[in-house]
């Protein structure tokens, strides 16, 4: 695992994209899964300037989403097919043909489950997976007690999560209740991880996922045996970790 401080969110994204686009130029056929939420945006955006420079081709990457809201159709404005076509997919002209989304109206969430869990399997676990990390340590939306052992499956949200994402609803009830999720094995299949975490909220999560012990109440710490993981951090995100 190698540890990377930026001294601020900006010049962290700017890092983001530059080692995103390494990987995009190293293989153009890549299977890349993309995370969401606040801490990504300005690593989108920076991919998005690098495209308008003819600087960035994504045009043969295979897309994968990592989680998704149950029974948030792919229009409204908080779900994560939503968000990864307006952020990177559409700006960057991706192929529909390349994109893998979870179906989040499925009637059959479970075997949503195991059929993205079989198409990410037959297409290629992810050359790059990037990754946000909740405040309680979470990856994707597996959240602390999750066995290291999961694959694709349904959550229940933890109430902090709930919390942190109810600012992007007009209020905490609109907060689906239940994700899709990829597993935590499923995670530490991808042959790269990348995880980014910004500001001092993230600080504690960091520290304890990073420089604390393995354990499945935190369940971050896992990347700890991932054999190819870089953190980004900024300052604010480092300030507890022992250096
Ligand atoms: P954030 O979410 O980037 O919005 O803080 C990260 C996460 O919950 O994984």
């Amino acid at each position: 695992m190698k540890i990377e401080i930026l001294e601020t969110y900006e010049e962290l994204s700017k890092r983001a994209a530059e080692l995103i686009l390494n990987y995009v130029n190293t293989n153009p056929s890549l299977n890349l899964a993309l995370p969401t939420g606040g801490t990504p945006l300005a690593t989108y955006s920076e991919l998005r300037k690098l495209f308008s420079q003819g600087k960035a081709d994504f045009s043969k990457a295979n897309i994968f989403q990592i989680d998704e809201y149950v029974g948030l159709p792919p229009e409204h404005p908080q779900s994560y097919v939503h968000y990864l076509t307006k952020e990177i997919i559409s700006p960057l002209k991706i192929p529909k043909e390349n994109i893998t989304f979870y179906n989040a109206l499925t009637d059959n969430p479970q075997e949503e489950t195991s059929d993205y869990e079989q198409t990410l399997k037959s297409i290629g676990y992810p050359d790059l997976m990037g990754l946000g990390i909740g405040h309680n340590s979470h990856i994707a939306f597996n959240e602390p007690g999750t066995s290291f052992t999961s694959r694709t499956h349904i959550v229940d949200l933890a109430e902090k999560t709930i919390e942190a994402n109810s600012r992007f609803f007009n209020n905490k009830d609109e907060v689906p209740k239940q994700a899709f999720t990829t597993g935590l094995a499923t995670i530490m299949d991808s042959k790269n991880i990348l995880l980014l975490a910004s500001g001092e909220g993230k600080a504690e999560a960091v520290a304890k996922s990073f420089q604390g012990e393995v354990s499945e109440e935190h369940p971050a710490s896992i990347l700890q045996k991932h054999p190819s993981t870089t953190i980004l951090l900024d300052k604010e995100a480092a300030s507890k970790l022992k250096l």
